[in-house]
């Protein structure tokens, strides 16, 4: 099953995708956190991209494409995968479509987590994540049970750099002009499914894997 999430910036589809990964045993592909491990392990990748996030700017298309293809085309993702985070930009997308063409492959599912900007500011604002394990927190909404710290791992919690309040305007701003097309896009292929993010994860889960069957 190949999935893509769609939604704005801190819209959840980093939390739904791992839920989706786990559910269905196929891989969570994240071009953000691509991009993050790298810029943490000091690549030329991660010093180019890091030029973009840190500014709430796209990585350009050309950079972030051939990763995308390269990391969907390993063996682990032969049986599906979830993408969070690609595509961005209607390039992206009909490059994607291109790819899965030639494979005789196509996209099964776009679920688009909808919650709007109002709602999204607070919520960046209040996520921790993971620097090592990749866990993602809420300090109101998804604690994790000893404050500061990982459930799973133990390390020590961070905001992300691109969460700083003028960063995620800039954010919101790019989704809007670059990546909502993308909804009508995969509306007008017949692959669209909205799920209402402002509900509690697993409610929002719920409408997820109803969709999903
Ligand atoms: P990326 O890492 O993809 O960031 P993003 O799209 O801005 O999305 P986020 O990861 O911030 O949000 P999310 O929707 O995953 O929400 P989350 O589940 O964490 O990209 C970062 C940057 O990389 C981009 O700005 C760009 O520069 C570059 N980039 C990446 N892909 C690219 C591409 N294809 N092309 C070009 N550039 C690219 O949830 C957010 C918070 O809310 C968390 O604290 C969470 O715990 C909480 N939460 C989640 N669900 C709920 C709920 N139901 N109720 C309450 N709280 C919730
Ligand atoms: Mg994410
Ligand atoms: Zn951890």
């Amino acid at each position: 099953m190949k999935i893509i999430m769609l939604g704005a910036p801190g819209a959840g589809k980093g939390t739904q995708a791992k839920l989706i990964a786990e559910r269905y045993q196929i891989p969570h592909v994240s071009t953000g956190d691509i991009f993050r491990a790298n810029i943490k392990n000091g690549t030329e990748l991660g010093r180019e991209a890091k030029k973009y996030m840190d500014q709430g700017l796209l990585v350009p298309d050309e950079l972030t494409v051939k990763i995308l293809l390269d990391r969907v085309a390993q063996e682990d993702c032969r049986n599906g995968y979830v993408l969070d985070g690609f595509p961005r930009t209607i390039p992206q997308a009909q490059v994607l479509d291109e790819a899965l063409a030639k494979l005789n492959e196509k996209i099964d599912h776009v679920i688009d987590v909808d919650v709007p900007d109002e709602n999204i500011v607070r919520r960046m604002s209040g996520r921790r994540a993971c620097p090592k394990c990749g866990a993602t927190y809420h300090i109101e909404h998804i604690p994790p049970k000893k404050e500061g710290i990982c459930d799973g791992c133990g390390s020590e919690l961070v905001l992300r750099d691109d969460d700083r309040e003028e960063t995620v305007l800039n954010r919101l701003k790019v989704y809007h002009e670059q990546t909502q097309p993308l909804i009508d896009f995969y509306a007008k292929k017949g692959v669209l499914n909205t799920v209402d993010g402002t509900m509690d994860m697993q409610d929002v889960f719920k409408a997820v894997t109803d969709i999903l069957g």
